[in-house]
């Protein structure tokens, strides 16, 4: 089985990319196979409501000049996703949301059915409304979405450390360990009646009293 991880920053290396590779760690460690791609900075079309996709019927919109074909051919072969942005203003970033809204539109029946989870990535605010802002589109598409601990954030500005969050890195794995167990579940493997708990809660506050 195999799950589909989108990165939705600028940055290849970047905080939401360490989030996704904490998640892509734990998928791998559970015979999961993963599959992280780059939105990267090349420009990304909006969705001009054309239709063009819903009268050709070939799971592609009609803008070719940007990776988001490239990136929703893959959906038909992923078992499930994870799309994961930095906050931009309280909210996912725009090339995310755009490749999210022509690529469910175009072909979000490749990714019916299948588990998913988004993660948000920000400096200080706004995780919470960019998280819900990407779950809302999941369940329009008949994504089951899969939960962890806590809601799917790390915090982190300069480039690396988010890894430094180590209650979001805990609540990456326990996701992608929830992901694991669900994906299971569904193509009726064997496995545990519940996902293994197998971590004490690492907290990470931000205030710390002297
Ligand atoms: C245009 C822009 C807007 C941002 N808006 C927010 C914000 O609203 N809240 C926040 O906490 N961080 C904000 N940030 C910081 C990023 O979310 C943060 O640096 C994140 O770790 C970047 O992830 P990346 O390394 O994967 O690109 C913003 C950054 C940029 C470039």
């Amino acid at each position: 089985m195999k799950v589909l991880l989108v990165n939705g920053s600028p940055h290849k290396q970047g905080n939401t990319f360490i989030a996704l590779s904490e998640a892509a760690k734990m998928l791998n460690e559970l015979g999961i196979e993963t599959e992280i791609v780059h939105i990267g900075q090349k420009p990304m079309r909006g969705c001009i409501a054309c239709n063009k996709c819903k009268e050709n019927m070939d799971g592609r919109c009609v803008f070719n000049d940007d990776i988001c074909n490239e990136i929703s051919a893959k959906y038909a072969e992923a078992d499930g996703f994870i799309f994961g942005s930095p906050v931009y203003y309280g909210q996912p970033n725009g090339a995310l949301l755009s490749l999210m809204q022509r690529s469910f539109y175009s072909n979000g029946a490749a990714a019916a059915y299948k588990p998913a989870a988004c993660v948000a990535v920000c400096r200080r605010g706004g995780a919470t409304a960019a998280f819900q802002t990407m779950n809302i589109m999941l369940q329009m598409c008949n994504m089951p979405l899969v939960t962890s601990q806590y809601w799917n954030i790390a915090y982190g500005r300069a480039q690396g450390e988010a890894a430094l969050d180590v209650e979001g890195m805990q609540t990456m794995r326990t996701m992608a360990r929830n992901m694991a167990w669900m994906l299971k579940k569904f193509h009726n493997e064997e496995t545990t009646d519940l996902p293994t708990k197998e971590e004490p809660w690492q907290p990470m506050h931000f205030i710390r009293p002297e």
